[in-house]
């Protein structure tokens, strides 16, 4: 089942306008909740970063907290899945098509769920291939919205010269991955792009920065250079759907040793306690 606009029903019938602003301009905002054992993982984190998505682009929330927590339970209930993902997206409305906001529209609130399968476990045995490429978004990175066609175009380019993941370059930094934020690690200290317009502030970023305060392991939230990237000991990239995967290749040449990272080892177990 799916949600939309107060209704549960077959993801095929749900429908709406073509005059929809999420589908003229891509108005739109959206979120994707990770759930392990029919539980939520991290998420207040996944609600404030939606209504905070909602607000930066001036759309009224349609719903209090217990409201969204009500329909993520519903929706997580009636697809019978224990691993699964919720995808909740808010559009502007249906109006006329002008670029200005419409007054008096309401906001299009649809969600559904998709299976999640199990992570491959090549991804944590052998490790991700990616390659750099310049970063071609606008300068609101930071809010989650589905108007995604430079990420779309980028991932194009990963899946093209077969690798997993485009890390994205702007003016020589290295700020995030298509889908995903990135870690670097060289002497032990790990460097990872700071919160700001120029990227997504990801859910997993942050569980993972927490990981490190909690162990005392060194973190410097600025983006590494392309130079410090090409001679990290280690990379990572993170994501609801990718948690913390392990990179041992950026543009065809190895990472570091070439072999598994040994803090990436520590901090996936770390990671994957959470979960449980
Ligand atoms: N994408 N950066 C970008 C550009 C992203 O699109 C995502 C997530 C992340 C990681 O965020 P989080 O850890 O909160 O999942 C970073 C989701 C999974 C998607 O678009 O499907």
């Amino acid at each position: 089942m799916a949600y939309l606009n107060g209704d549960y029903l077959p993801l095929e019938e749900c429908k709406v306008s073509v005059l929809d602003r999420g589908f003229i301009f891509g108005d739109a905002i959206y979120e994707l909740i990770p759930v392990y054992n029919s539980k939520p993982f991290y998420l207040e984190a996944h609600l404030k970063r939606l209504v905070r998505s909602l607000d930066q682009i001036q759309i009224s929330n349609p719903h209090s907290n217990d409201a969204w927590k009500h329909i993520i339970s519903n929706l997580i209930e009636q697809s019978g899945l224990t691993r699964l993902s919720v995808y909740l997206q808010v559009t502007r409305g249906v109006a006329k098509r002008d670029h200005a906001y419409p007054a008096n529209t309401s906001p299009t609130v649809f969600g559904m769920t998709n299976e999640w399968p199990a992570v491959n476990p090549d991804m944590y045995k052998k490790g991700l291939a990616v390659v750099t490429a310049e970063d071609m978004r606008w300068g609101r990175c930071d809010i989650k919205v589905t108007s995604l066609l430079a990420n779309v175009m980028s991932k194009q380019q990963a899946v093209e010269s077969n690798t997993d993941e485009v890390i994205l370059i702007r003016d020589g930094y290295v700020l995030e991955g298509s889908a995903t934020n990135v870690f670097i690690v060289k002497d032990g200290q790990v460097m990872s792009a700071p919160k700001n317009n120029l990227i997504l502030p990801g859910v997993t970023r942050d569980v993972v920065v927490e990981i490190l305060n909690e162990n005392n392991i060194p973190l410097l939230e600025q983006a590494p250079t392309q130079a410090q990237l090409t001679d990290a000991d280690e990379v990572w990239i993170t994501s609801s759907t990718k948690e913390c995967a392990p990179v041992i290749i950026v543009d065809g040449k190895p990472v570091g040793n070439g072999k598994l990272g040994e803090l990436w080892g520590k901090v996936f177990n770390l990671y994957q306690q959470r979960k449980k």
